[in-house]
């Protein structure tokens, strides 16, 4: 089952509290993100005042050129990476104003994130990578390798579960980050260029799964994409264009 949603933070140290909100209120709301890099001559402007909402239950894709920021908008979004100004509401909690704990615990417990370079421990077995998750929300070992098993049974490589990732093809990498970003149930799953190196049935299938697997009335589906054939899967595509958002589309689904 996915978290709790109604009591993000409530379970730290540092007691966010229970947040009480309106019924149909976003999942997600970024409102004026920005984020540079460097200064003078040398700054580069990735998102440049970003606003837009995401609601449980849907699969919201982001399409731009490469360079747009999306990857950039996407690490803010998830508490990775603080932006220089706007704020972020995931339900109802402006989440660069939380401590770092509380920061920590956030990524921990309400996102899954697949990296569009997968970000693998080269040392770790296939399935210890996938189980990294649970481990860190203190499961047991062999709990955690049971459910990591199960996830890549799903992602059709339990077969290779015993391999180093090194031993993997860049379409089985990506699988494994799937079944990782997965296997603790977030509330919200962000995949930067989930299909970039599947073939376009293997691409198709992935996101049915994810779709029909994680995608329900608590949780919500941020997808960064070039690859027009899986478009179908979305309900509403996002435009970027220099690190500004564009415009909207619905989606086909
Ligand atoms: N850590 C960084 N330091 C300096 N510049 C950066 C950094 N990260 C991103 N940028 C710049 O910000 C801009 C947006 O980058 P970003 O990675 O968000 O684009 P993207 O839309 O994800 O591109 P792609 O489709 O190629 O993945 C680019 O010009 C990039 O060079
Ligand atoms: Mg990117």
């Amino acid at each position: 089952m996915p978290p709790d949603f109604d009591t993000i933070g409530s379970h730290s140290a540092a007691g966010v509290g229970k947040k009480t909100l309106p019924p149909g209120a976003p999942a997600i709301s970024a409102q004026n993100v920005g984020k540079w890099f460097g200064e003078g001559d040398a700054r580069t402007v990735a998102v440049n005042g970003a606003s837009f909402d995401l609601h449980f239950g849907e699969m919201l894709f982001i399409v731009g050129p490469s360079g747009s920021g999306k990857t950039t908008l996407l690490s803010i979004i998830s508490g990775i990476l603080k932006p220089n100004e706007g704020s972020v509401i995931v339900n109802g909690q402006d989440i660069w104003r939380l401590d770092k704990d509380d920061l920590a615990d956030f990524r921990l417990n309400t996102i899954g994130f697949v990296f569009q370079d997968y970000h693998l421990f080269p040392r770790l077995t296939t399935a210890e990578n996938v189980a990294i998750p649970l481990i860190l929300k203190k499961e047991s070992w062999s709990r955690a390798l049971a459910e990591a098993n199960k996830y890549l049974e799903i992602v059709g490589l339990k077969e290779r579960a015993e391999l180093p990732p090194v031993k993997l093809s860049g379409g089985e990498q990506q699988r494994v980050a799937i079944a990782r970003a997965m296997v603790s149930h977030p509330s919200i799953l962000i995949l930067d260029e989930p299909t970039a190196s599947l073939d376009g049935d293997t691409g198709k299938k992935i996101l049915a799964f994810v779709h029909d697997q994680v995608l329900n009335e608590k949780t919500c589906i941020l997808i960064v994409t070039h690859d027009t054939r899986i478009f179908e899967f979305a309900d509403r595509i996002m435009y970027m264009e220099d690190g500004k958002i564009t415009g909207f589309d619905k989606g086909t689904i």
